[in-house]
């Protein structure tokens, strides 16, 4: 058993830090290259980050102990904007609760009952799109996934609270500033950007009080099926949720569930119209109701254009791991952009081949989605609801294809989001609409 970590870059901690915070990606394939699947590198304000792309490591890291490899503490991060109670950032038996209490609401048959909706909610979106104009795909996609999970999640219905709802969560969202990567920034209580995020955060509370005294009022609340109804009804052992936690569970989900799949939408409509017989395959699946081949275009976009680069998990105590002593504190990060780009299990990684999730046994690292007991939570739902969005854009629009070269892959809070924002242009309306 060594005592060391794995390999990395010898230069000093300052030097590591600010070429990984120059070009995150570039710096850990580079990495990848130089020291292999399993490297360390020191970042402000992590500190030592073990960063692992082999498949074997990423399935033991599944079946070890997730009270000493501990997701929430690796997510703390996010504990600024998404509250302290957030399935997000919670290890541990608090963590298992919510989740087991938010799951069926994410499940298949829950799933597929939202499928008509998001249809609705997709077609009314698209209804005004310009034909011969650019378009920058990254925003409407959000749009439409907002009013998706807040529909889903809250259940409002009400035109204007939906409105305040959603305008409130993108500006929880949007107000970021390199304060929240501080680690234990809690301490700094008066720090301005504290401050400010403080109060955006009380707004959003306010509203979300609101709507939650509207569930507890209704007769009908045993019948609604939204989360929100589903997280008051939760009868638990130790008593009903309080409204605490309920706020963070809700805001989690708001911002979880929304520019996730619309990013990830994003990507595939950057790649289709650079892949014009991918595009045309896609267009005839659409016309015909050919799922599966909308899926795989979904599944090959997640892959080569991974929406959330990397996952992480916390030492919480000195563990053994892949032949390595490493001690309390260590970070250990999956790459899923490195396991996605591994030409061993996926030939030609640089290619756009939705084909190749057709085939059998070829998606053995495919981790969009992250791994074990933190897999995503809505990870059939952002499928889904892809699925039914791509549908509805190629069924009313032709799009122009372009030979340009593809754009960039840029960090905007925790995900890739393409740097021209996605734009492409529809040639003309079609019949299907
Ligand atoms: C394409 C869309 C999405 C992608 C790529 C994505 C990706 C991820 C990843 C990588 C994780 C971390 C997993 C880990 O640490 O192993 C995660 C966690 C999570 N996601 Fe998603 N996600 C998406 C959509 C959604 C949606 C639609 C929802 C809500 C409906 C959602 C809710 C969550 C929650 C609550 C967690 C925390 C789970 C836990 O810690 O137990 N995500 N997601």
């Amino acid at each position: 058993m060594s005592t060391r970590l794995p390999p990395g870059p010898s230069t000093p901690a300052l030097v590591q830090t600010l070429r990984y915070w120059n070009d995150p990606e570039d710096y850990v394939r580079r990495c990848r290259a130089e020291y292999g699947t399993r490297f360390t590198v020191r970042v402000w304000p992590f500190g030592t980050i073990v960063f692992l792309a082999d498949r074997d490591d990423v399935k033991a890291l599944v079946r070890a102990d997730p009270a000493v490899f501990q997701a929430g503490k690796a997510n703390s991060f996010g504990d600024v904007v998404l509250g302290r109670r957030s399935v997000f950032v919670t290890d541990d038996a608090e963590h298992a609760r919510s989740r087991a209490l938010m799951m069926p609401a994410f499940h298949g048959k829950a799933v597929r009952d939202q499928v008509g909706l998001m249809r609705e909610i997709t077609a009314a979106n698209l209804a005004e799109w310009p034909v011969g104009e650019p378009v920058r795909a990254l925003p409407a996609m959000q749009a439409i996934s907002l009013e998706v999970i807040s529909r889903n999640v809250m259940g409002i219905d009400d035109v204007v609270l939906k409105e305040r709802v959603q305008r409130s969560v993108l500006r929880l969202l949007y107000s970021g500033s390199w304060f929240d990567a501080l680690p234990g920034q809690v301490r700094f209580a008066r720090h301005p950007a504290r401050l400010r995020r403080k109060r955006m955060r009380a707004s959003t509370d306010a509203l979300l009080g609101e709507q939650i005294a509207a569930h507890r009022r209704d007769p009908r609340l045993d019948e609604r099926t939204d989360v929100l109804s589903m997280l008051l009804r939760a009868d638990v052992e130790d008593g009903p949720m309080s409204d605490e936690e309920i706020h963070d569970q809700l805001v989690t989900l708001l911002l979880a569930g929304h520019e996730t799949t619309a990013t990830g939408l994003a990507w595939c409509l950057e790649r289709l119209v650079r892949h014009p017989e991918v595009l045309a395959r896609a267009r005839a699946a659409a016309d015909s109701g050919d799922d599966t081949y909308l899926d795989a275009v979904v599944k090959e976009a997640l892959r080569s254009r991974p929406v959330v680069p990397e996952i992480g998990r916390k030492l919480s105590r000195d563990a053994e791991f892949a032949g390595y002593r490493m001690p309390a504190g260590t970070n250990l990060w999956p790459s899923i952009d490195l396991l996605h780009r591994s030409a061993q299990s996926f030939p030609e990684p640089e290619g756009f081949r939705p084909e190749r999730f057709l085939e059998k046994g070829a998606v053995a690292d495919w981790v969009p989605f992250g791994i074990g007991n933190r897999r995503c939570l809505g990870a059939t739902f952002a499928q889904v609801e892809s699925r039914v969005v791509l549908r509805e854009l190629l069924r009313r629009f032709e799009f122009e294809t372009t030979d340009a070269p593809g754009e960039a892959a840029v960090r905007r809070h925790v995900t890739l989001v393409p740097d021209q924002a996605a734009t492409v242009v529809v040639r003309r309306l079609r019949g299907a609409a």
